[in-house]
Parts: C-alpha cells; sequence; structure tokens
C-alpha cells in the first residue's frame, strides 16, 4: 500500500480567534499541523504526504514539516476547504491510483491505527471515513422550537482521514465542482454519484480542534492530565 495523504490546514482558525491560522498553533510544543503530519509519516501504508496551507504560511510550513521523510509537497490552498483539497489532488503522482487519505491538520490527536482502518476500507469499498456515534440525544430544532427527535442509532458524526481510490475522488470532484455543489467533507461528494462510503468507527480522541476550549482540551489529553 502506498497511499498519498493531504493534510488541509489552509483556514483561517476564525472561531479559534488566534493571531495565526489554526494549524500553526502550538499543541505540547509541535504545531498542529506537525503532529497531524507525524502520523502520517508513522503509518505504514502511507507513502507520501502533501500539505495544503494558506499562501502566506507556505516557508514556514516548509520549515516545519523538514524532517519528515514523506513529505511530497507543500502548496497554498484556497478560499474553500474543497478548493485546498482540490489544490492537493493536484499534486498526486502522474497515473496514481492508489488511496488518496485527506485529513483536516485540525484533527492532530488522530492515531495510526484509524489511519490504517481507513486505508483499508478505502481500498476494499472505494471509499471510507471514520464516524463517531453520537452519545447525546439528537434533535432537529428551527426557531427555536424542537420539530423532532431523530434515530441516534442512525447518526454519526464525520471525522477525518476521509480515503478513497484516488480516480473515484477525481470524478466526484470534477461532478461536484460541475454542479457548483459546497462539500461539507469529501465523502459527500463521492455519495452524490450513489457510491458506496464505508463507514469505521472514529475515535474521541480525534476530535477537531475547533475552539480555544478544544486546544485546552487537547493540551490537557497531550499532557496525561485528561483522558480522552
Ligand atoms: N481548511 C482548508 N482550507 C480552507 C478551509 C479549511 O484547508 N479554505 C482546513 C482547515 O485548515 C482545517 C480543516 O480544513 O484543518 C477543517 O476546517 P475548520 O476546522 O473549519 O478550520 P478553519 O476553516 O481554519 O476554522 P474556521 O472555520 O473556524 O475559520
Ligand atoms: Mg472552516
Amino acid at each position: 500500500m502506498n497511499a498519498l495523504a493531504i493534510i488541509v490546514a489552509a483556514g483561517r482558525g476564525e472561531r479559534m480567534g488566534a493571531s495565526r491560522p489554526k494549524a500553526f498553533l502550538g499543541l505540547g510544543g509541535q504545531p498542529l499541523l506537525l503532529k497531524s503530519a507525524l502520523v502520517f509519516e508513522a503509518a505504514p501504508s502511507v507513502g507520501g504526504i502533501v500539505a495544503v496551507v494558506p499562501p502566506e504560511e507556505i516557508a514556514s510550513a516548509r520549515e516545519v514539516l523538514a524532517g519528515l521523510r514523506k513529505l511530497r509537497a507543500v502548496v497554498a490552498g484556497g478560499r474553500r476547504r474543497q478548493d485546498s483539497v482540490l489544490e492537493g489532488l493536484k499534486q498526486a503522482p502522474e497515473g496514481f491510483a492508489g488511496v488518496v487519505l485527506v485529513h483536516d491538520a485540525a484533527r492532530p490527536l488522530v492515531d495510526v491505527p484509524l489511519v490504517e482502518s481507513v486505508v483499508r476500507a478505502a481500498a476494499e469499498k472505494g471509499a471510507a471515513l471514520p464516524v463517531l456515534e453520537l452519545v447525546d440525544t439528537v434533535k432537529r430544532v428551527r426557531d427555536g422550537r424542537v420539530l423532532e427527535t431523530l434515530d441516534r442509532g442512525e447518526l454519526g458524526a464525520a471525522q477525518t482521514p476521509q480515503g478513497f481510490r484516488f480516480p473515484l475522488l477525481v470524478q466526484a470532484y470534477e461532478a461536484a465542482f460541475r454542479d457548483r455543489i459546497t462539500l461539507t467533507d469529501e465523502a459527500m461528494a463521492v455519495e452524490r454519484l450513489g457510491q458506496e462510503v464505508a463507514a469505521v468507527p472514529g475515535s474521541a480522541r480525534n476530535r477537531k480542534i475547533t475552539t480555544p476550549e478544544d486546544l485546552a482540551w487537547a493540551e490537557g489529553v497531550v499532557t496525561g492530565v485528561l483522558r480522552a
């Protein structure tokens, strides 16, 4: 297996409200981008890593990731997440037909077994992502009024890395861009084609760092004060 990992880190981190994009904030002394990338560096099935970052952070990202043997490219992202992913996809080797993974730099506590399980499922089924079971009862709410209670057994929270046979994701992305669809994750593009997307068990540790509270939680996990 020689999967290609695209780590998207080109967001602005508006909800974090820090002075730098959040992928460059520290966690346990390492930028989130590096922490995420090191997991893919350690994953046996991954052969290459592409980092997608804000244009003004390209030089600093190259410095941060300099020690990674698998690093293939550091490129500038775009306005929307899907624009950033597209820039990453362009860095695949000519004729690549293996598995491509797309991972949020903002999920630095991902682990190697999770990466490997996504690669395996994606190679077998074409598309796969980690899904975390919901623990709360879920309501549909509009204008402060509960409309209904949803069947939690059928719902889950989508995580990354999301994995795909490369030609399938390219086809799905071409269709989504052609149809001017706003994607919230990559699997959504494949679902639109009516293709099967496999769900593997996600993990609570693999939470997305969105707000300062999330970063404080992750710091607690990394320093061993908190259990994930
Ligand atoms: N991302 C990206 N390019 C964009 C938008 C997002 O590469 N144009 C990346 C982010 O860097 C992040 C991941 O997609 O690693 C998930 O996005 P999110 O958590 O929303 O990060 P931000 O967009 O940076 O945060 P915010 O929405 O609060 O501004
Ligand atoms: Mg965002």
